[in-house]
């Protein structure tokens, strides 16, 4: 099921050897303003010229061509006469169905590897340098090209590192031009996408936030919708933007479980409600949900309890409104995309996710899902487009339980209220030393423990808070942020100064894996 949503925009299509590299590169392909999808390796011709792609992209994938159950394309696609870029395992794949050799041989190439351009005239390279560093990954490499390609680029190890046969417009390399080590990688992608396809690059978040509403408008008619707000970036653009395309047909119903970070509600209600004068239904759930997490300490549980509740209070409300008919959802594309195992067949399967809703009997709205087609970056881009503050737009990743899992043990009110306390510290100190968003997550925790200390005269009996900061790239892994020691004295001091409760402070230093970024 391809999202097809952008289906005006000049489309390149990134077909899907192996889920872990189509991502990337259907990422970089958009930085360069051309809307991109990703589709499996098995797609079939007649799918493909309906789609009308102005490009295809091979993507690398884990596996070697010759592996027993290696995913391989349809050779039709490749006479379409559709410009083609294939890519490490993609320049294979070309090499293979179009009568190239592929020896074996045992001598893989991993890591930088300097890339000597022997074809200068080639467009992929045009005004690039004649040697530059590129990122290998391969145990497989063409050793003859097929015929009426040209070899255009080598590395000490790999022969034939780019070929081309402009005539048929194909062109492929044996490096990763998607990766950041791959020093003009993106130059490259660019005059594929440009010079070689011939596509302009006018895919921007303008023409995303225009064409979503005038998409909404349609859909939806005279209906009325609502939307779910948590105060997370993806809620919130979904919120503006369909307010954007409809006004006073939508509601919006936050829900205040008051597990957010200090301040946080209140910005919620001061951005919808004042600033886009947005018809808000603020529930103020606080006390119910201290009493329904009272006395637990299981973190599962903890989750479990809040998640039920959030939805229970969303449809009480939604339920009470007269006339709705949809219900608007931040889904986003890597929710979609559900990645193929390693050596598993390779694919970039469409989920399907609209199951995961827990209407209540007899309940049902139909989905409006505006930024399905987008990644995160792109998402915060129409946030900042459409008027949304930084605060939101870049707000970082926050469990939707919220404080309850960075509280170990009992949520109790005063429990909740140093946690926030000494986390806005965190947040404030971290946040103007961080000034660049190096940092990926950072907060605090506070642990099921007491220990002793000195304050003043007295001796204490109080909270230590952890304070926790990684750099990450995607949170699958993370190290702790190397913070100078005069920003851990601070907040340091600060914590223990300001917040009541607290007479000790620690820094987290463990990486993911083994830790995990939240505590729970
Ligand atoms: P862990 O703790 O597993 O967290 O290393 C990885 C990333 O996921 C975030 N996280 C959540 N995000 N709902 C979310 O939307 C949740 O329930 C949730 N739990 C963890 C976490 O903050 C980190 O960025």
């Amino acid at each position: 099921m391809p999202v097809d949503q952008h289906a005006s925009q000049p489309t390149v299509l990134v077909v899907d050897f192996g889920a872990q590299y189509a991502q990337l590169i259907a990422r970089r392909v958009r930085e360069a303003r051309v809307y991109s999808e990703i589709v499996p390796y098995d797609i079939t011709v007649e799918e493909i010229e309906r789609r009308a792609p102005a490009a295809l992209i091979l993507s690398g994938g884990p596996a070697s061509v010759f592996a027993e159950g290696a995913p391989h394309m349809d050779p039709r696609i490749l006479t379409l006469g559709i410009p083609i870029l294939g890519l490490c395992y993609g320049i294979q794949e070309m090499a293979l169905q179009l009568g190239g050799e592929i020896p074996k041989t045992d001598v893989g190439e991993y890591g930088s590897a300097k890339l000597t351009v022997t074809g200068p005239g080639s467009s992929l390279f045009a005004g690039l340098p004649g040697e530059q560093q590129v990122w290998m990954s391969h145990r497989d490499s063409v050793g003859t090209a097929p015929a009426g390609f040209t070899v255009t680029a080598c590395t000490d190890t790999t022969g034939i590192a780019a070929m081309e046969d402009p005539s048929r417009k194909l062109y492929a390399t044996q490096f990763h031009p998607e990766v950041a080590h791959t020093t003009h990688g993106q130059e490259i992608l660019k005059r594929f996408l440009y010079d070689v396809a011939g596509i302009a690059p006018t895919w921007t978040m303008v023409n995303v936030i225009d064409e979503a509403v005038a998409d909404i408008r349609e859909r939806v008619g005279g209906a009325k919708v609502i939307c779910g707000l948590s105060g997370g970036v993806d809620s919130s653009v979904v919120a503006a933007l369909v307010h954007r395309a409809i006004g006073d047909q939508l509601t919006c119903v936050f829900v205040d479980h008051g597990l957010l970070r200090l301040d946080e509600g209140e910005e919620v209600v001061r951005v919808f409600r004042d600033q886009f004068q947005v018809d808000l239904v603020h529930v103020q759930a606080q006390e119910r949900y201290l009493d329904l997490l009272a006395g637990v300490t299981d973190p599962e549980r903890k989750r479990h309890i809040i998640g039920e509740e959030f939805w229970k209070t969303f449809f009480e409300e939604a339920t009470k409104l007269e006339g709705v008919r949809f219900l608007a959802q931040g889904t986003l594309y890597p929710d979609l995309i559900e990645s193929g195992g390693r050596g598993a067949k390779a694919t970039a399967k469409i989920k399907s996710h609209h199951n995961l809703i827990p209407f209540p009997a007899g309940v049902h709205f139909d989905l409006i899902e505006p930024l399905k087609a987008l990644f995160k970056d792109e998402v915060r881009a129409v946030g900042s487009e459409l008027g949304l503050p930084d605060e939101i737009v870049h707000r970082q990743p926050f469990p939707g339980p919220g404080l309850a899992v960075r509280i170990i043990g009992d949520v109790t009110a005063e429990r909740l209220d140093i946690l926030r306390r000494a986390d806005a510290i965190v947040r404030e100190e971290i946040g103007a030393w961080d000034t660049d968003r190096g940092v990926w997550q950072y907060f605090a925790v506070l642990p099921a423990i007491r220990s002793v200390g000195v304050q003043g005269d007295e001796r204490t009996y109080a909270h230590p808070i952890i304070i926790r900061a990684v750099a990450s790239a995607d949170a699958m892994t993370a190290d702790w942020a190397r913070l100078p020691h005069e920003l851990l004295a601070t907040m340091s001091n600060r914590i223990i100064n300001e917040v009541e409760g607290v007479n000790r402070v620690a820094y987290d230093i463990t990486s993911k894996p083994p830790g995990t970024i939240e505590w729970e």
